[in-house]
């Protein structure tokens, strides 16, 4: 997979690519991520980027110039031509990034994505070059590239081969839609604290549905509004009905 992201900050890029997952995906050509300057492609001596609003009311928006020519130098664009991937516009106003948007966004061959700044971007950059908005959240970040570093790290563990464990994505919280269930590791006691005996104990045959249990009351308890959307058996529902009526603890 191909990541380009145009940013007008791209030493912030630096840490969170040379570690861990995507360093190593990176390594194994799974993914290429190229970070470009929009300032670049800034026209003029000063190359500026932004500009103050027509119509007054202060902050900076940015210029749409230096954004359309980094992403059609980058992508071999004419203007007018259809994009080549989806161009992504990274902006609070965007739709929500989910585990389902991001394994949309792991079955792309490219990706383009553009990290706007809070106070705001051309419109025209909207209408004319973007395929797509995405937010990482309901909270407002100073650009959009902490929440580009997101969408990449989270698109990158759902390539295959990215993981140590290719079966690992299946138990991750949002998944399934609903939240992990309790993870415990050696030792089986720590300060008087014990494990849940069916871990140590060797009964696997009812360990499944122990961990799935633990999944729906932990869902159940921290976001009941993911129970309305997960992919739910006869017995997990009969199970949640006795969480309701308070005899599943
Ligand atoms: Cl994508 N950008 C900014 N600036 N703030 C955000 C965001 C993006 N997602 C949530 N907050």
């Amino acid at each position: 997979m191909y990541v380009d992201i145009f940013t007008l900050f791209p030493g912030m890029f630096a840490g969170p690519f040379d570690e861990s997952i995507v360093k190593r995906a990176q390594e194994a050509n799974l993914i290429s991520i190229a970070v470009h300057d929009i300032r670049d492609w800034a026209p003029g001596r000063h190359r500026q980027c932004d500009d103050t609003p027509y119509g007054g009311g202060g902050g900076m928006v940015l210029k749409p110039e230096p954004i359309f020519y980094a992403v059609e130098a980058v992508l071999d664009k004419q203007p007018g031509d259809p994009p080549p991937c989806p161009i992504v516009l990274l902006t609070p106003q965007g739709r929500l990034f989910t585990q389902e948007v991001a394994r949309e966004l792991s079955r792309l061959g490219r990706l383009a994505l553009i990290c706007g700044r809070y106070e705001g971007v051309d419109e025209r950059v909207r209408e004319h070059l973007v395929s797509d908005e995405i937010s990482i959240g309901d909270y407002v970040l100073s650009g959009g590239e902490l929440a580009a570093m997101v969408v990449v790290d989270a698109v990158t563990r759902l390539l295959t081969g990215a993981l140590g464990d290719p079966g690992a994505v299946l138990h991750d919280s949002h998944a399934s839609g609903l939240l992990e269930y309790p993870q415990y590791t050696r030792p089986a006691v720590f300060r008087g604290w014990a494990v849940p005996e069916i871990l140590v104990s060797g009964h696997h045959a009812n360990l499944a549905r122990w961990r799935r249990e633990a999944s729906l009351r932990r869902t159940w308890k921290r976001r009941p509004d993911l129970l309305e959307n997960a992919q739910l058996c006869e017995a997990d529902r009969a199970f949640l009905e006795k969480l309701r009526t308070g005899t599943g603890q």
